[in-house]
């Protein structure tokens, strides 16, 4: 019980950190997926500000990778992430200026190495926007944004998976960014469920990347399910009570 308290302290004073430093309010929700028929639903839903890609849920879809980011980005207006392959600094800076070409609203994806930031670099000074991923730890995320990128990506669930507080990485990032004024942001990434979101929120992280199935789990509670029944059973009750109408799903 005392590490929870003390977590969740440790997350308000971040948040207050945050606050307190002026930035901007509101949390920006990305989907993490590269599925465009779930990234619709969550944008007819209100719930969509970006979107991010990676290699493996691009070839999750079996499609050609350019039809679907000219899909996504046929009705996503904030950033789309995707992601550079290449390992050098030569071959990063040749695909993150072929995949910003592709769309208006990308944001090259560029792996936590030295290769990486030193194209995280030259893309700031082309003014390609750049995500930085494969983060793990403070220290990376303040390379990231000392070498100028837009957003950097801590991959929680990844640490999780190794046995380490994957959230604990989030409040350091953001007290270490609010000391100096770094206006990277951080997306909180590898989310794998709902608690994870109510965290990074609670945080304050500028974004959380949501897969959709995480999404559909954050909006249901048992008693909201348990409420409606009761409430429908009773209206049916009232004299003068008509059908209810189906409207959609
Ligand atoms: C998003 O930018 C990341 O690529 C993604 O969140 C990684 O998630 P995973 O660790 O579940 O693969």
């Amino acid at each position: 019980m005392k590490t929870v308290i003390n977590r969740r302290t440790q997350l308000q004073v971040a948040y207050s950190a945050y606050t307190e430093a002026g930035d901007d309010i509101g949390m920006k929700f990305f989907i993490d997926t590269a599925n465009v028929q779930a990234i619709r639903e969550a944008h007819e839903r209100g719930m969509v500000d970006g979107v991010t890609t990676n290699p493996s849920l691009v070839a999750k879809e079996g499609r050609n990778f350019r039809e679907i980011v000219n899909e996504i980005a046929a009705f996503v207006k904030g950033p789309i992430s995707l992601e550079a392959v290449s390992s050098d600094y030569e071959g990063i800076m040749k695909e993150a200026r072929e995949l910003n070409g592709w769309i208006g609203n990308a944001a090259i994806k560029i792996p936590m190495t030295w290769e990486g930031l030193k194209a995280v670099k030259k893309c700031a000074e082309e003014g390609i926007k750049t995500n930085v991923t494969l983060c793990f730890s403070p220290n990376q995320a303040l390379l990231a944004a000392k070498a100028g990128a837009t957003f950097v990506s801590p991959f929680i669930g990844r640490l999780d998976d190794v046995g380490q507080v994957g959230m604990e990485v989030i409040p350091d990032i953001l007290q270490i960014y609010s000391n100096y004024g770094y206006e990277t942001e951080i997306i909180v990434a590898s989310i794998r469920h709902p608690i994870h979101v109510y965290e990074a929120a609670l945080a304050g992280a500028h974004i959380a990347t949501i897969p959709p199935n995480v999404l559909d789990q954050m909006v249901k509670h048992p008693l909201t399910d348990i409420g409606i029944e009761r409430f429908l059973a009773d209206y049916k009750k009232i004299p003068t009570a008509q059908e209810p109408k189906k409207h959609g799903k």
